[in-house]
């Protein structure tokens, strides 16, 4: 059994109805376990598509969809089985929530599971106080901002604890402050065991907050591996449409002399430190 993967994807094949070309082409790619993953790609690459065949909503044409090293196959059983330990934030919080106030949309997946009253409050008033939402619980959903609407669908995946959240661009049109309260949320469930997976085309993003980048392009896998790895290949990711991250252009353009032997600092904090050490000597 493949312990070391949360979810892999074996020459996932995926054509929608009526379009030219297939969305996935074969996709064959890791999740690694107990990491941040970030998905990287331009639009169109199969980031979307990707996440929704994690959960199930999609099923391959061709290839498959592993967990714990065994093909997904789809029974009733196993569908709520992967929907209990795999949950995706989407990209519209309007496609997410349901139930008109934070606490209600929170509380409503978790009575599916049985809990009692006593134990989903409390589960609540945790999840929508690491998320900033307790100020919000009783506010009509449609008087809030996309940020806190962002941070409300995830604070109803987050509620359930699945082993593995996907969130599909979960910062785009966020303004820094909402940003970062969505980031320290997905940090806490990190550092208590759950693998987060994020799609972004956010470079710099990616480059700070990631320990782990797939690159897609064209329903294809063009790249996995570490940040340093990834980064380090300008040209691999130019030839498919990414800018660099600012950080990894910048580290990359200094002298190779002087930089041997040192980790690329992936915020400018430690960009500043490493560049004050180095220039000292
Ligand atoms: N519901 C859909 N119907 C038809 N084509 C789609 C649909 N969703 C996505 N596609 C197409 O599939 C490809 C991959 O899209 P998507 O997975 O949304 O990429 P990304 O999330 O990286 O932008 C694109 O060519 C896109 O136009
Ligand atoms: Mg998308």
């Amino acid at each position: 059994m493949d312990t070391e993967n949360s979810l892999a994807f074996d020459g996932v094949l995926f054509h929608y109805p009526d379009t030219k070309a297939p969305a996935l082409r074969e996709l064959t790619v890791s999740i690694p376990k107990g990491r941040k993953t970030a998905v990287l790609g331009h639009n169109g690459s199969g980031k979307s598509t990707m996440f929704l065949h994690a959960v199930g909503i999609l099923r391959p044409q061709q290839g498959a969809v592993l967990q714990g090293g065994k093909a997904l196959s789809y029974s009733r059983k196993e569908l709520a089985a992967l929907r209990r330990s795999v949950g995706l934030v989407f990209q519209d919080p309007e496609q997410q929530l349901i139930l008109s106030t934070p606490l209600e949309d929170v509380s409503f997946g978790l009575r599916g599971t049985g809990m009692d009253e006593a134990a989903i409050a409390a589960r609540c008033r945790n999840v929508l106080e690491l998320l900033n939402l307790a100020h919000l619980s009783d506010k009509p959903i449609h008087q809030l901002s996309l940020g806190q609407k962002k941070r409300t669908a995830l604070a109803g995946v987050m509620a359930m604890e699945p082993e593995l959240i996907l969130l599909d661009e979960p910062t785009s049109y966020l303004d820094p402050l909402s940003e970062m309260q969505m980031l320290r949320g997905l940090d806490v469930i990190h550092e208590k065991g759950t693998t987060v997976v994020m799609a972004t085309h956010d470079m710099n993003l990616a480059y700070r907050w990631a320990d782990w980048i797939i690159v897609l392009d064209q329903g294809t896998c063009r790249a996995a591996g570490t940040p340093e790895e990834i980064f380090a290949q300008r040209e691999d990711l130019q030839a498919i449409g990414l800018d660099l991250p600012l950080l990894a252009d910048l580290w990359y353009s200094l002298p190779a002399r002087l930089t041997a032997g040192e980790a690329a600092p992936r915020t400018a904090e430690d960009f500043k430190a490493v560049l004050n050490r180095l220039l000292d000597i």
